[in-house]
């Protein structure tokens, strides 16, 4: 007790409650120091946290949902430690992807970043990314995806037929995965050899594992073993850049594009750039189609009526095929109409990627408010998706109403401006195939359907959404 009444006591616990002060006072959220402009209206949450236990609390798209109700098409928020600004209308989506992207930089946490490569194209702006960019899409042209039909259509045929088989339940996303990741590999490499689609696929399961989890890069998490597979795949790339560049082929695939490029100066890409970017488009390119394509079962089986109509179509191309004995062709898939509207309409309502992420480069004003610089801005597509001013009564199915456009910047599964998806028709094309072949040879049904929504991280229908395939005839 003598101690405690001693001076130096006090003094020292006055410098520790001081230090303490400042070091809370240095870390003040920025926005709370904010001179300059209106902030969009909203809540910040509680201190440090914020609204992210909300967020994680609940249907992600519920909370966007009521903050949209509550405080309109901009507001303020604050979300896995940085403040934030949502935007729900088409002008506002369209000022920060498009009229002024060059305010808004994509933003990723650096951990995801080290995982797919820090030079895949979707993390960079200006030149760099327009570089890759044009790569990547002449590579998914209409021209180059016109010699993938027929490929695509082995893969859609013998998918269909393995998960008929034996009358088993199957988990309809993780068997999409499968084609989808196929269809990816389809186009990045052209036809590559078994032994590398195995080993790539096991240690991209890994990478992908580890992606979903807690980045925490110590032996034994999923994260650690995540960056291990992920050094794996540089390995296997680098062994199939080496076989091409031996054997001289000329592809007009992914890869061939990457490898050939040289830029002005004559520059190539270095090993590294071109892994990450395979690795990005493979990324970007699987659980998205297989999302949709779980979600396109589902709504199909919920409507009979609408089934039937999309099963006429596609019976129609089927017999002028002379019964699937001739295979499909590019002019057909162009072709399907009302298959074409289910999968916008399927698009619309699931809205696989609900929402993007950028970050202020610089103090941006905005109808009247400030975004200040550092800030993360989120376009909330599903909000724009779902809104009745866009599109009647939206919480009900209707591929009809794609007979008309949709208003201009209303309609962004695929996003809009730079960064806007390239492999958009590649995805419709092999949703289109797949469904040929689904309606025209085979039933399924689903086993299990609970009508609730899991976030994989896209958003599917509960446990894959379970269902059993059967050829036709074996009915
Ligand atoms: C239904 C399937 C798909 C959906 C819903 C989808 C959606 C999107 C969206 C919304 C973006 C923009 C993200 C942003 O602005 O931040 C995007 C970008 C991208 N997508 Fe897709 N995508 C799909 C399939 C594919 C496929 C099949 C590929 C490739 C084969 C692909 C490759 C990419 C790439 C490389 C980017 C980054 C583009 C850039 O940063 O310039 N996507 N996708």
């Amino acid at each position: 007790m003598e101690n405690i009444s001693c001076p130096i006591f006090y003094f020292l616990l006055f410098l520790i409650a001081l230090l303490l002060y400042h070091h809370i006072s240095s870390k003040k959220p920025k926005w709370k120091n904010l001179q300059k402009g209106k902030l969009p209206p909203g809540s910040m949450g509680w201190p440090y946290i914020g609204d992210t236990l909300q967020l994680y609390s609940q249907d992600p798209n519920v909370f966007f949902a009521n903050k949209q109700k509550r405080y309109g098409d901009i507001l303020k928020t604050h979300i896995l430690g940085y403040p934030c600004v949502m935007l729900a209308s088409p002008e506002a989506a369209r000022f920060v992807l498009v009229t002024y992207a060059h305010l808004f930089k994509p933003t990723y946490p650096k951990s995801k970043e080290r995982l797919i490569g820090p030079s895949a194209l979707f993390f960079h702006q200006g030149n760099y990314h327009s570089r890759l960019r044009k790569l990547v899409q002449s590579s998914l042209s209409p021209e180059a995806l016109r010699k993938l039909v027929t490929d695509i259509e082995g893969l859609a045929i013998s998918s269909l037929e393995s998960w008929a088989k034996n009358n088993q339940i199957i988990n309809t996303f993780r068997v999409m995965k499968k084609f989808s990741f196929e269809v990816g590999i389809l186009a990045i490499f052209g036809q590559l050899d078994a032994k590398y689609k195995e080993e790539l696929n096991k240690n991209y399961s890994t990478v992908e594992k580890g992606y979903n989890s807690f980045p925490t890069n110590l032996p034994g998490t999923a994260y650690y073993k995540a960056m291990v597979a992920r050094r794996k795949l540089n390995q296997i790339l680098s062994e199939i850049i080496c076989q091409r560049k031996e054997k001289k082929t000329v592809e007009k695939d992914l890869l061939c594009h990457l490898l050939n490029f040289k830029d002005e100066k004559g520059q190539t890409l270095t090993e590294d750039q071109i892994a990450d970017n395979v690795i990005g488009v493979l990324f970007a390119a699987q659980d998205t189609t297989a999302s949709a394509l779980t979600w396109i079962l589902k709504y199909l089986h919920d409507d009979q009526k609408l089934l039937e109509a999309v099963k006429a179509e596609q019976r129609t191309i089927y017999e002028s095929n002379e019964e699937g004995k001739n295979l499909l062709t590019w002019a057909q898939t162009r072709n399907m109409s009302l298959t074409y509207r289910v999968i916008l309409e399927s698009l619309r309502m699931s809205s696989i990627i609900s929402f993007t992420y950028r970050e202020a480069v610089v103090d941006v004003e905005y109808d009247g408010y400030l975004i200040p610089k550092g800030w993360k801005v989120m376009p909330l597509f599903r909000n724009i998706h779902h809104n009745p001013k866009f599109f009647a009564d939206p919480r009900t199915f209707d591929a009809s109403r794609f007979m008309v456009a949709p208003k201009l910047n209303t309609y962004m599964p695929f996003g809009n401006g730079a960064h806007a998806c390239p492999g958009n028709e590649l995805a419709k094309l092999e949703m289109l195939i797949l469904i040929h072949h689904l309606v025209t040879k085979f039933r399924w049904e689903v086993v299990a359907s609970e009508g609730t929504v899991q976030y994989n991280p896209f958003p599917i229908p509960h446990h894959g959404l379970p269902s059993r395939l059967w050829k036709e005839q074996e009915a």
